[in-house]
């Protein structure tokens, strides 16, 4: 304020004195370059500490910060963690919303949920396969939420028959290369059991596809199923049941439940 009250007493016009109006936006624009800097002291409502708030405007008294920047920092982690939590129970079935290891069937099937909660994604996607009620889906559910809880990254998910069922609707509405794009092209997928799938040319046609694009655009899927060796195989015509287990051994990190 004090440079401000100064620069306007140096200036060369004096009181009364007609600037052009070009000569006044000169000098309104060198006196609004001028770095004014106002101090402010508040105190936080959180942690109670007096701070000091530097700025290049004025601020009334109900315009100061309410909280200092740290404090403001951990307000905002924690209300982005509860908009999460409520999200999650949209994105996951509720079943699967809460798993605890120890309920599950056996110390085997402990070690591979374990694994499966320190896996870290990369390009690299994970294939849990496994006899049934081991707690393969559980295993996932609970490392996509970790994920999910981390990033806020969603993933888009399928139960293996319904996935059959998308197919055959999108195509009677010509809406089948943007569902397969979706699926090939989204950060992370999420397979459930896709043994159950009706594996229709078509579906073995769209699953093929969302692998290959997958995994050419270096994005993770995550699959569950029972078997991924000769039984997946025998599901698909022709040598796509080779080419589709190959990626799925190439791409994936696989997990034994
Ligand atoms: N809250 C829980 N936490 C952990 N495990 C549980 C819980 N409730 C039930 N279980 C156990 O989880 C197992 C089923 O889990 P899940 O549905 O993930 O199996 P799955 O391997 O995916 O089976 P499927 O191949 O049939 O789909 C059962 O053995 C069940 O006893
Ligand atoms: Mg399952
Ligand atoms: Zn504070």
């Amino acid at each position: 304020m004090e440079k401000l009250e100064q620069q306007q007493q140096n200036s060369t016009k004096t009181v009364g004195e007609v600037l052009s109006s070009s000569e006044f936006i000169k000098e309104a624009k060198e006196l609004t370059k001028a770095p004014l800097k106002y101090e402010y002291k508040y105190t936080c409502r959180e942690c109670k500490e007096e701070k000091t708030i530097s700025t290049d405007r004025s601020y009334l008294e109900w315009q100061l910060p309410k909280f200092c920047p740290t404090c403001a920092k951990i307000r905002q982690e924690k209300e982005i963690n509860s908009q999460r939590i409520k999200r999650w129970t949209e994105i996951c079935p509720p079943l699967y919303l809460e798993s605890d290891r120890n309920l599950l069937p056996d110390e085997s099937a402990r070690i591979a949920y374990d694994k499966i909660q320190d896996y870290i994604f990369t390009e690299k996607g994970l294939v849990v396969h496994g006899l049934t009620r081991r707690g393969k889906t559980r295993a996932v559910w609970q490392r996509m939420k970790k994920g999910f809880m981390a990033t806020g990254l969603e993933p888009k998910f399928s139960f293996g028959g319904m996935f059959s069922l998308n197919i055959s609707e999108s195509f009677e509405q010509h809406e089948t290369t943007a569902l397969v794009k979706s699926f090939g092209t989204a950060p992370i997928v999420f397979f459930d059991d896709i043994g159950q799938m009706i594996f229709t040319e078509r579906v073995q046609e769209c699953l093929f596809t969302i692998l290959e694009m997958r995994c050419a655009y270096l994005r993770p899927t995550v699959f569950t199923m029972n078997d991924i060796g000769d039984t997946l195989k025998a599901k698909f015509s022709g040598n796509r049941g080779e080419a589709f287990v190959s990626r799925l051994k190439e791409f994936c990190e696989i997990i034994k439940f």
